[in-house]
């Protein structure tokens, strides 16, 4: 049945970064931000507007590791990207609203370290929790401790920033850095767990902290022959107390070992990145923080940007596939019903039209899913194939917050974000 209607948003907290970074790289200026593993030349050309251009490591180097994944990788399911997988889009088709773990994508920047629940232990530690002046405050929780707190259920996308970054290149001729994504790196999943706001109502955060950095247990990232340190990423306390969880079911099982056991971080509609898997422990800080996560990595560079980046990457872009693998084809006269799903960082998709003749006439696709934010909506349309030979489908997604998706992506020096109408290649024979 169609689906028109759209629920009320609820309200957003105040969440841009763009103002808050500007804010605390001037901390930094001012020796009150900490930023482990971030070089001072790093800062300094973030801070400087007039800096001459940075060259920038790539992101995602391949990296040697003889299992980086531990989950089977069918290649009818999957494409390998050096430490990563990526689902193919025509094997989500009768799949359902969310996607089966088996199927879900991955995303590593070194390996899957296979860890226990029993030997676990998260630490939330420093500056911004609650103690006396000087004193050295940490709470722990174990696995079982987590399990007994009130938990929540969500439905949330994950979705690399990366994702769609191969068609900066093949459809927009632009030359980016890292993993070439199609749009395979994107996953929806029922996750339950416990909202990281009563975790840390219980750790007691102090009235001066400002930022949250979760911090995963898998072994150090290294580019360009130097350690970068374990992945973590800070996020505003803002955001952190709003909608975050932390995870230990993923569509009613634990946590696949790819994807998290025996706890992730879930930071539903921003960047993948966020949402830290295989989470040790959680910096609580007075101090603003940076990590090479949001400051070398997740901010937009190029040509279209200031010379010190973007504020560091938050919200998700808007994006649409077909549930259809690439070139796939289709008999002449022959009635069809395309299957696809849209999805965005910033509402529900409410509305998508499709085009089956390479973006000359558009049709609006029926919706199968009431919208709502943090998930994509499923949608489909009839076509009955014309003339044999090749052509390109087009679908173009519209969010609840106005969004349309662009028929260019405004490229970075890295690849992220993409938007654009991607047009995907079928043959009519
Ligand atoms: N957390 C840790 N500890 N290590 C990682 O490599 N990758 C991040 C994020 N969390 C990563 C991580 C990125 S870039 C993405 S897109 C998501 O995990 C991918 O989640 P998934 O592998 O469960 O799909």
């Amino acid at each position: 049945m169609p689906v028109s209607a759209v629920p009320p948003s609820r309200p957003a907290p105040r969440l841009d970064e763009t103002a808050y970074d500007r804010r605390r790289l001037r901390q930094w200026l001012a020796g009150d931000a900490r930023a482990d593993g971030v070089s001072r030349r790093r800062l300094l050309t973030l801070l400087a507007a007039t800096a001459t251009a940075t060259v920038l490591p790539a992101p995602h180097p391949a990296r040697a590791a003889d299992t980086p994944i531990v989950k089977p990788l069918p290649p009818e399911w999957f494409v390998r990207r050096g430490t990563n997988a990526e689902t193919r889009w025509e094997a989500l088709r009768g799949t359902g609203h969310h996607t089966p773990n088996e199927l879900f994508f991955v995303r590593n920047h070194t390996a899957t370290p296979v860890l226990t629940a029993d030997d676990w232990r998260l630490r939330l530690w420093g500056s911004g929790l609650r103690g006396a002046p000087g004193e050295d405050r940490a709470v722990e929780f174990g696995y079982d401790d987590l399990r007994a707190l009130p938990a929540v259920t969500r439905t949330a996308f994950v979705e690399c920033a990366g994702n769609g970054r191969g068609y900066y290149t093949s459809q927009q001729g632009e030359t980016v850095s890292g993993t070439s994504w199609t749009l395979g790196a994107v996953g929806v999943a029922r996750w339950r767990g416990v909202p990281l706001a009563e975790v840390l109502r219980r750790a007691g955060p102090a009235s001066r902290a400002v930022d949250v950095q979760p911090r995963g247990l898998d072994a150090e990232y290294v580019s360009g022959g130097e350690s970068l340190g374990r992945v973590r990423r800070p996020l505003p306390l803002a955001k952190a107390l709003h909608d975050v969880l932390l995870a230990y079911e993923m569509n009613g099982e634990p946590l696949p070992y790819d994807h998290g056991y025996p706890v992730r971080v879930l930071v539903p509609s921003w960047v993948g990145i966020a949402s830290v898997k295989w989470v040790g422990d959680i910096e609580v800080s007075a101090q603003p923080l940076f990590s090479p996560w949001n400051t070398t990595f997740y901010r937009l560079f190029g040509s279209a940007y200031p010379q010190q980046g973007s504020a560091p990457l938050t919200r998700q872009t808007i994006k649409s596939a077909f549930e259809l693998a690439s070139g796939a084809t289709f008999r002449a006269g022959q009635d069809q019903v395309l299957h696809g799903r849209s999805w965005s960082g910033a509402g529900a998709v409410a509305r998508v039209d499709v085009s089956t003749d390479g973006g000359t006439s558009w049709r609006p696709a029926r919706l199968h899913d009431r919208p709502r934010a943090d998930t994509w909506t499923r949608w489909s349309i009839p076509w009955k194939p014309g003339a044999p030979g090749t052509t390109h489908l087009l679908a173009r997604a519209t969010d609840t917050a106005g969004r349309t998706q662009p028929d260019v992506a405004v490229p970075n020096t890295q690849g992220y974000l993409f938007d654009a109408v991607m047009r995907h290649p079928v043959t009519v024979v």
